[in-house]
C-alpha cells in the first residue's frame, strides 16, 4: 500500500508546518552554487502545498528565510529575495487553480520595499480562496515574534486595556504572528538536522516533531504522505498517561 492509501482522513493535521532546509548541500553535491540548489527548491513548495491542499489540510506553514538568514553572503541573500519576488508572481496560477490563499509571517517591514509590496498584492490577490492557507515565514524567527508580542501587550497594559491576570496563554497566542491558526500538529525537517533553527518555538510546545534526510529539493508528495503516516501512528498524550487516553 502507498503512503498515501495508508492516511486515515480523520486523523489528519489541520496544520503541518515544514523547515525547507538542505537547498545548499543538494547544489554542491552536484558540482553548482547554492542558488541553484533555492530555484530547485520551488518545485518541491509547489508539491508541498498541493499535496497537502488535496489531502485537505487546512494550513501548511513553511520556512522560506529566517531572521538569521540576514546573515549569509549578500549575494546569497540578493539571489533568493529576487527568487522570492520572482516565484510568487509565477505561482499565482498554482494558488489559484489549487484555491489556496497566501499569507506571511516575519518581520516583513524588514523586506526589500519591492519585495513587500509584490507579496501584499499577491496576498490581495489570493484573499477569497479558502481551501488551505499557505503561510510564508519570511525574515521570520520566534525570538522576534515572542520579543514583539511581549511589545504589543505592555502597550495594551500601558493603556490599561489588560490586567495581569488577563495574560493567558490564549491571549499571548493572539498577538503572535500566526494569531487565529491552530498550533501544527506536526512539523517536518528536511536535511536531517535535527534543530528548530528558531521556528515556530511557542507553537510547537506540544507538536510531533518529524526528521527526515531529504534534501529540500528532492522532497516530493510521496514523502509528505509518509510524514503523517508516521505521525499518525503516534500517541500523543499531552502529559497524561497511555492508560488515561485508551480508557
Ligand atoms: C534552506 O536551505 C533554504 C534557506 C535557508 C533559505 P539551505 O540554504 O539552508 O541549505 P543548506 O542547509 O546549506 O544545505
Ligand atoms: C532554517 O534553515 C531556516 C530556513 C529553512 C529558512 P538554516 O539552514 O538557516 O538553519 P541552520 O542555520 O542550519 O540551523
Ligand atoms: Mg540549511
Amino acid at each position: 500500500m502507498s503512503f498515501k492509501e495508508q492516511i486515515i482522513p480523520e486523523k489528519l493535521p489541520a496544520h503541518i508546518a515544514i523547515i525547507m532546509d538542505g537547498n545548499g548541500r543538494w547544489a554542491m553535491k552536484q558540482g553548482k552554487d547554492r542558488v541553484f540548489g533555492h530555484q530547485h527548491g520551488i518545485g518541491a513548495v509547489r508539491n508541498a502545498a498541493e499535496a497537502a491542499a488535496e489531502l485537505g489540510v487546512k494550513y501548511l506553514t513553511v520556512y522560506a528565510f529566517s531572521t538569521e538568514n540576514w546573515n549569509r553572503p549578500r549575494m546569497e541573500v540578493d539571489a533568493l529575495m529576487s527568487l522570492f519576488v520572482e516565484t510568487i508572481e509565477q505561482e499565482q496560477e498554482t494558488l489559484k487553480k489549487n484555491n489556496i490563499r497566501l499569507n506571511a509571517i516575519g518581520d516583513l517591514a524588514s523586506l526589500p520595499k519591492e519585495n513587500y509590496k509584490k507579496l501584499m498584492d499577491a496576498i490581495g490577490r489570493t484573499k477569497d480562496h479558502n481551501r488551505m492557507v499557505l503561510t510564508l515565514a519570511m525574515s521570520y524567527s520566534s525570538r522576534w515574534e515572542i520579543l514583539d508580542a511581549v511589545k504589543k501587550i505592555l502597550e495594551d497594559y500601558n493603556r490599561k486595556k489588560i490586567t495581569a491576570d488577563d495574560l493567558t496563554e490564549a491571549y499571548f497566542g493572539l498577538k503572535l504572528t500566526t494569531a487565529g491558526m491552530p498550533d501544527p500538529e506536526l512539523l517536518i525537517r528536511t536535511s536531517g538536522e535535527s534543530r528548530l533553527s528558531n521556528f515556530l518555538l511557542w507553537q510547537a510546545a506540544y507538536t510531533e516533531l518529524y526528521f527526515t534526510s531529504k534534501l529540500w529539493p528532492e522532497f516530493e508528495k510521496e514523502d509528505l504522505y509518509e510524514a503523517i503516516v508516521n505521525y499518525q501512528n503516534r500517541e500523543r498524550r499531552f502529559g497524561l498517561t497511555s492508560q488515561q487516553l485508551n480508557r
